[in-house]
């Protein structure tokens, strides 16, 4: 068998990775300078963050999320799974005597579990422990009467009623409800209200960078498993220069890599003030157009205008177009709050020299945005053109059981889509060839190699040392092939004179040099050292 990558996951492999530890690092320093600092939040959490921040009705969290049940009692999983398959018989009493006791036994170690939080207390998992007990005593009231009656009524009441006993069992939760996050700023304000980091002075200013899991249909620029480089800035100011801020921190990472082409739209979506009366304007246009006798919308749109209308807004059909640029506008209803901050917001990107387009139209997928929301797109990507999303999202903390007055605001890159439009636009290669290829030639000159090469590589030289002698030829061909700039050649000769011997692969042109020599003629070359 021969196994591949699963869909829609890659490997990066060299030279292109350096292409990425280029753009992280180059964040890190970026943000670094912006005073933020970086968070690790884990790869997985409870579904439920993502159900409640990111939304229900969201593609990402209905359709997209990697969730899985945890199985953090394998035991009591096979236990269960016992008991579901060996039903009790209303005749043989020992064999009922047992089921019972397993049973018993196997709620009170789930009653356990969940009453000291080990195993999620879900109405399933409650009924389970509350009905089965009851249960069990009805069955063996029916066992008693069955006894003296024999009457096959009372044993199909007994099988229905071991019936009820299983599907309660097999209800049952034995693990945490668990997901892949599909994204990074659930997590970080889970941990930001888990270790209370309200009390932090100032602005709390937090960044990250690793894999997000969506299951979408893959193609160019679009992955299951992709990389976002994040910040959020969370605390109690919402001033609309936190937010020029932040976006001014992402305009600067994109110019120090020479990402070309890169256009920043903004919006306002207002909040639970302005929005709500907007949506219902926006509910009734879309009502009216619904209601025509040929109404001129798809299914995805028309299945919107009562689950999240402004993702009409979205709608990326041909056909929609005309009608959408009809619509009612978010800004032309914004509360007086809302507006202010918006004019704001613009007017702070101004003072930063930040060019940027309007776009009524930019909602964003996730339900925990208000107000400020924009996009970066960039050039070479095609239909998955988005480098780049955020916005602000100040009732979150709360939503999620932290303080109620705090704000958030924060953006994610694409990696993967930064990748791609940095190397179509020839911004790609990063030089980090070798800088020397040590060619050995005897067991003596092995030993003076290794020496070498561990004072080379401390100076910061990049070096290949063969593992094993390979013949002159040979050797400089490899040396050749693997693209390095010098190969420096120690053999019985050199060894004597105390010297190597040291050749530009480029031009040929070779000279013995001392060690001192060596790496003040190395470090001339290559800048390094
Ligand atoms: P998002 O717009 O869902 O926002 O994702 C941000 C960026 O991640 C997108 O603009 C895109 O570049 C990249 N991306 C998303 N899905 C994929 C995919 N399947 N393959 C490749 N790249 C992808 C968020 O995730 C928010 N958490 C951003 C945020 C942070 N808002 C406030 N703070």
């Amino acid at each position: 068998m021969k196994f591949q990558a699963i869909k829609g996951v890659r490997d990066i492999l060299p030279p292109e990775s350096a292409l990425w530890n280029r753009v992280e690092q180059t964040a890190r320093e970026v943000f670094r300078t912006f005073g933020f600092s970086e968070i690790r939040i884990p790869d997985a959490e409870h579904t439920e963050l993502f159900t409640r921040s990111v939304g229900e009705g969201t593609d990402i969290v209905s359709k997209e999320m990697f969730s899985f049940q945890d199985h953090e009692y394998p035991d009591l999983d096979r236990f269960r799974g016992t008991l579901i398959f060996h039903q009790p018989t209303i005749e043989d009493r020992m064999q009922f005597d047992l089921y019972k006791a397993q049973v018993s036994g196997f709620v009170n170690e789930l009653s356990k579990h969940v009453s000291k939080r080990e195993l999620p207390s879900t109405p399933e998992s409650l009924r389970a422990i509350t009905e089965i007990p009851t249960l069990l005593a009805q069955l063996e009231n029916m066992r008693e009467q069955y006894r003296e009656t024999a009457s096959e009524q009372t044993r199909v009441r007994f099988e229905l009623y071991a019936g009820h006993v299983r599907d309660r069992l097999r209800a049952a939760q034995l693990g945490d409800n668990l997901s892949l996050r599909p994204e990074g700023t659930a997590s970080v304000v889970r941990a930001y209200i888990e270790h209370g980091m309200h009390v932090l002075p100032g602005n709390v200013k937090l960044y990250y960078m690793g894999p997000m899991f969506r299951r979408e249909r893959p193609q160019r620029g679009r992955y299951r498993q992709f990389y976002q480089i994040g910040a959020e800035v969370l605390g109690t100011s919402d001033a609309p220069g936190i937010d020029a801020e932040v976006i001014g921190m992402l305009m600067t990472l994109f110019e120090q890599l020479k990402l070309k082409g890169a256009v920043l739209s903004i919006n306002s979506i207002g909040d639970s003030k302005c929005r709500p009366v907007y949506l219902e304007k926006l509910r009734a246009a879309l009502v009216k157009i619904r209601d025509q006798p040929e109404p001129q919308m798809g299914h995805d749109s028309l299945s919107r205008i009562e689950t999240n209308p402004l993702r009409v807004l979205d709608s990326k059909l041909e056909s929609e177009q005309a009608i959408i640029e009809k619509l009612p506008r978010i800004g032309d209803h914004l509360c007086a709050d809302c507006r202010g901050h918006y004019d704001e917001v613009k007017r702070q990107l101004t003072l930063r020299g930040i060019a940027y387009q309007e776009n009524w139209r930019l909602v964003r997928g996730l339900d925990y945005y208000m107000r400020t929301t924009f996009e970066i797109t960039a050039p070479g990507l095609g239909s998955q053109n988005a480098v780049c999303g955020g916005g602000r999202y100040d009732g979150l903390v709360e939503l999620l059981g932290g303080p109620a007055a705090t704000k958030g605001i924060g953006f994610a890159i694409g990696t993967d889509r930064l990748v791609l439009s940095l190397q179509e636009a020839g911004e790609g290669t990063v030089q980090e060839g070798l800088d020397v290829y040590l060619a050995w030639f005897g067991a003596a000159a092995q030993a003076a190699a290794i020496g070498l090469a561990k004072r080379l590589r401390e100076a910061g030289f990049v070096v290949e040392l063969p593992a094993i002698e390979i013949k002159f030829g040979k050797s400089l061909g490899l040396a050749d092939r693997l693209k390095a700039r010098h190969a420096v050649i120690l053999g019985d000769d050199e060894l004597a004179a105390k010297v190597v011997t040291v050749k530009r692969l480029a031009d040929g042109s070779q000279k013995k040099l001392a060690e001192p020599e060596l790496l003040a003629y190395l470090s001339a070359e290559t800048g390094k050292g």
